[in-house]
């Protein structure tokens, strides 16, 4: 089978079939996802917290989501891979997008890239699509934007509802072929979906979206310390491994591992 096409997406949506989108960074979790059947995947600056140890999306570079771009492109055959550009690297204009985005498809090999905000980057989204480069959009709570957001906070309650309808017509308008919303009350996230065309994406936007996404190393449970409330664990990998890692420290040190069938002659 081909790879997933921005269209098959749009498709989903007119037959009111939803999917799963997940985060992938590396070649182990690229081929699970793409062996599930998960439809698309994000390279997500999220690997910021969860790969490179950052407190935050804020210092990841293009060239460490190249780097983790090339990785889940070279694993995979039918997933649509879709590259976040990570802060700083399109916001001042359609051209720093553009030069970010060629990158992320010419060195990266993704087929569709990701950035953060709504009207303010109407413009971005417009070159990029003219140019033939499928764009995500990702409105709401924008992590990127936490400094000045005030922290992980729900995003379009009260007055900001309104703001928020704006920002996904101005991406859509623009020729977003999706948007994530992050962060979104239930309702409203309902609302946007019904009034869009394009398919929008939950991540704690409430069960009535097109498609979700989870960051992969908190839905598996791997991720230490606390996860945000939107995120359900389908496993406990962190315990798992944990077990694991003191087995064979356990094993090693009373000499039960490598055994006979480990060794050679
Ligand atoms: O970086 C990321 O993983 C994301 C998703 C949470 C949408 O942007
Ligand atoms: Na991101």
């Amino acid at each position: 089978t081909a790879r997933v096409r921005v269209h098959h997406l749009q498709q989903a949506k007119e037959r009111g079939e939803r999917w799963a989108m997940l985060t992938a960074y590396d070649t182990s979790s690229a081929t699970v996802f793409e062996e599930a059947g998960i439809p698309v995947m994000l390279v997500g600056d999220s690997s910021g917290n969860v790969v490179l140890g950052h407190a935050s999306t804020v210092p990841v570079t293009v060239e460490d989501l190249l780097l983790m771009t090339r990785a889940v492109t070279r694993s995979t055959t039918r997933s649509l891979i879709v590259a976040d550009l990570p802060f700083g690297s399109y916001e001042a204009s359609p051209e720093q997008a553009f030069g970010t985005a060629v990158r992320m498809m010419k060195e990266g090999g993704a087929q569709a890239v990701k950035l953060e905000g709504g009207e303010r980057v109407a413009p971005q989204i417009r070159l990029l699509h003219d140019s033939g480069i499928p764009v995500m959009a990702h409105i709401g709570f924008t992590p990127q934007s936490e400094h000045a957001l005030g922290g992980f906070r729900v995003q379009g309650r009260g007055a900001g509802a309104d703001r928020l309808l704006a920002d996904a017509h101005a991406v859509q308008d623009a020729g977003a072929f999706a948007v994530v919303l992050e962060m979104v009350p239930a309702e409203l996230a309902a609302k946007v979906t019904a009034e869009l065309a394009i398919p929008t994406i939950g991540i704690g936007a409430g069960p009535h979206c097109d498609a979700q996404v989870l960051v992969w190393p908190d839905m598996a449970g791997l991720t230490g310390g606390r996860v945000p409330r939107f995120v359900k664990k389908y496993a406990d990998l962190r315990g798992e491994l944990l077990r694991a890692a003191r087995e064979y420290a356990d094993e090693v040190r009373n000499g039960t591992f490598p055994g006979p069938e480990h060794s050679f002659e």
